[in-house]
């Protein structure tokens, strides 16, 4: 089948529908939210304004002195109505391995969770960290720590000892979670032994007061007795209820690590009131949302995709969130699809890179199961590709499904632009029009003004605050406005570049600054190259992203080594493995490439363009050269690189 340019599973009504209340949401931000407030949370008592502050100066501020809980909102209050239906249904590494949590079950293990964190002094506005595997307890202690006012940092548990030390000792958080093992695949993983090594480190000494250890395996792990404790019995020993901490609408809700271009990951801050109501309104909307679905989000519980989407949006919605803690491929890559027929699942929201990896092996493996229960499919990460797209909507969704191409990011708490499902008419690859609330506009890069009319491109910018937008970054809010507000005053900067076509339809073409995204993880080229430079065989790295099949973007990075040392293939293992020490697994370079010398400016710049172009192949569009120090050292990279790739 050809690739048409626009599928229309919508009406026209609901588009026109879509287009005016867009409009109004613009026009009036404040009556738009302040009802959707009032409307879909319960609050304690009542906020006093809906909006406050500007983007110029980084004060925004949501549902002033509103006070709320949002473990309440996503828990409690389902309890009367839907006690019985089901909040939570877990399915383990192995098919068929499966735990479920009715909303009843939920607030009362939620409420133990959180009485044994008080019993051991965890207290509100302390940081929380979290670096647990894809065990229900994860969504658990974030509601726990929700209900009692804690912060929680969840770190991926893919990231490296180096990693987890660095992020606890930049939010000082006394708490850590973490489990004896993680199982994943079929294969353990030694998550106590890695947070062991973590708060070891001298960085976090001192800092560290309880490490509390869930047991998923059962396998073995390094134990401190004045430091350790065996959670799950703890909490076992609690009262199942615990009282809801009031909690102010713009205190902390969570921090979560990102990267961004230059220096050590930001910690991105996200509050109560605005993201609750933010998570819960895109869930709805972006997905079509309806009472009694199971909506199956299966990201890891440690990106933000997993906050917004596993935990708080479809909870505070009052459906069933499915959790899923396996791989697509195991035991093989019918596994999404089997998870799909056996849950009967409705919404289905995963990764470009994903579906692109299971598409290799063709239909077979999405044929044979009953895919019929789904209604929605979702993409969030990079740009699909119009093949993968064809792929999940055909093939997966038989042409009865919506594909949303969700657009967004950790700092903006929940989608920003997307389609509507049986709303927008979709275009394979365009994460189309932006979300209610939202005045996305495209700017030009250089002057910062808006370019108006369509078949035009620039960089991105959002124009006027909403609830879910970051309010900080933890302890640093001059980077904060530097990053996000000051690139563009008057306007939120996501670092993003985009088209918008003939209809109006926006096409995000890419960061703009030097993140990469290689499966849908946000790495920062100068983390990779300050993992590089540590190793003492590299004085200098520079670390580029380029086009890879399955993963979006690789990663490539360019060494020149110090004197006396050698290029060999033991080498290039140790470089791979630093970076894999410094940041997790996840960030493996796909090609090092040894250098003598690294195309430079006569000033002394890297020429990243030059270099980006080598490991894309586009040699024959390199342009001028000849400002550079020492052209000859292009072609000897040209030959390296078509060596090594
Ligand atoms: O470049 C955009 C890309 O992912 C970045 C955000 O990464 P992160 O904060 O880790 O959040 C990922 C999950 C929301 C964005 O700046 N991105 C995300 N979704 C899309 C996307 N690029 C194109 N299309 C998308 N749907």
């Amino acid at each position: 089948m050809v690739l048409k340019e626009v599928y229309n599973p919508h009406t026209e009504s609901a588009f026109d529908q879509y287009k005016t209340e867009h409009a109004s949401s613009i026009a009036d931000p404040e009556s738009y939210w302040g009802q959707k407030a009032l409307e879909n949370l319960d609050w304690f008592s009542p906020f006093d304004a809906v909006l406050q502050g500007s983007f110029t100066d980084g004060s925004v501020a949501w549902f002033v002195n509103g006070k709320m809980n949002a473990c309440y909102n996503a828990v409690d209050r389902h309890v009367d109505t839907k006690g019985s239906q089901v909040a939570l249904l877990w399915e383990g590494d192995e098919p068929g391995d499966t735990k479920s949590y009715t909303y009843t079950q939920l607030l009362a293990r939620v409420c133990q969770i959180a009485n044994a964190m008080k019993a051991e002094g965890v207290k509100k506005g302390d940081v929380v960290t979290v670096y647990l595997p894809m065990m229900p307890e994860v969504t658990m202690v974030m509601l726990a720590c929700a209900r009692i006012g804690a912060v929680h940092s969840v770190i991926f548990a893919g990231f490296s000892a180096d990693a987890i030390a660095e992020r606890i000792a930049a939010s000082q958080s006394k708490w850590v979670f973490t489990s004896d093992e993680g199982l994943r695949g079929g294969k353990r993983l030694p998550l106590k032994n890695i947070c062991d090594n973590a708060m070891n480190k001298e960085i976090c000494i001192n800092v560290v007061s309880k490490c509390f250890v869930f047991e998923r395996t059962g396998g073995k792990c390094n134990w401190s007795d004045s430091r350790d404790v065996k959670f799950g019995a703890l909490a076992d020993s609690q009262r199942p209820y615990c009282p809801c901490e009031t909690m102010d609408s713009e205190d902390n809700l969570f921090i979560l690590y990102t990267s961004g271009s230059t220096g050590r990951p930001k910690g991105v801050v996200h509050t109560v009131g605005g993201y609750c109501l933010y998570a819960m309104e895109t869930c709805k909307n972006s997905f079509g949302l309806k009472d009694g679905d199971v909506f199956a989000c299966v990201a890891d519980a440690g990106w933000i995709t997993g906050h917004s989407y596993i935990v708080y949006g479809p909870l505070l919605n009052g459906v069933t969130s499915f959790m899923f803690e396996s791989t697509p491929m195991y035991p093989d890559e019918g596994r999404y699809w089997d998870c799909v027929e056996r849950h009967k699942i409705n919404v289905f929201y995963t990764a470009p890179t994903a579906i692109r990896s299971l598409m290799r092996f063709g239909d077979t493996a999405p044929n044979k199961y009953d895919l019929s229960s789904l209604r929605v499919l979702g993409t969030v990460g990079e740009p699909i590709n119009p093949e993968a797209w064809r792929w999940y909507y055909e093939v997966v969704g038989r042409e009865k499904c919506s594909v949303v191409d969700t657009y967004w990011q950790t700092e903006t708490g929940g989608h920003v632009i997307t389609n509507y499902p049986g709303v927008t008419p979709m275009k394979p690859g365009s994460c189309t029009l932006p979300c209610f609330g939202i005045e996305a506009v495209v700017l030009d890069s250089q002057t910062g003004k808006e370019i108006e009319g369509n078949d035009v491109e620039g960089v991105l910018a959002i124009k006027q605050p909403w609830p879910g937008v970051t309010r900080t970054c933890l302890g640093d809010h001059e980077r904060y406005l530097n990053v996000y507000m000051k690139p563009y005053p008057g306007y939120y900067f996501p670092g993003d570049g985009c088209r918008r076509d003939k209809d109006g339809y926006i096409w995000i073409t890419g960061r703009v600054d030097d993140v990469l995204n290689v499966s849908g993880h946000r790495i920062g080229t100068a983390e990779v190259e300050s993992a590089l430079v540590a190793h003492p065989s590299v004085s200098q790295a520079a670390v580029i992203g380029f086009p890879h099949d399955i993963k979006g973007q690789g990663i490539c990075c360019y060494c020149t080594l110090t004197y006396g040392h050698e290029e060999s293939e033991d080498l290039v293992k140790e470089l791979r493995n630093a970076v894999r020490v410094a940041i997790g697994p996840f960030a493996t370079p796909d090609l090092i490439v040894p250098t003598p010398s690294l195309p430079m400016t006569r000033s002394g710049k890297i020429m990243r363009r030059i270099l980006r172009k080598i490991a894309a192949g586009e040699t024959d569009t390199l342009g001028d050269v000849g400002t550079l120090g020492d052209p000859s050292v292009v072609q000897k990279l040209i030959d390296k690189v078509e060596t090594l790739q």
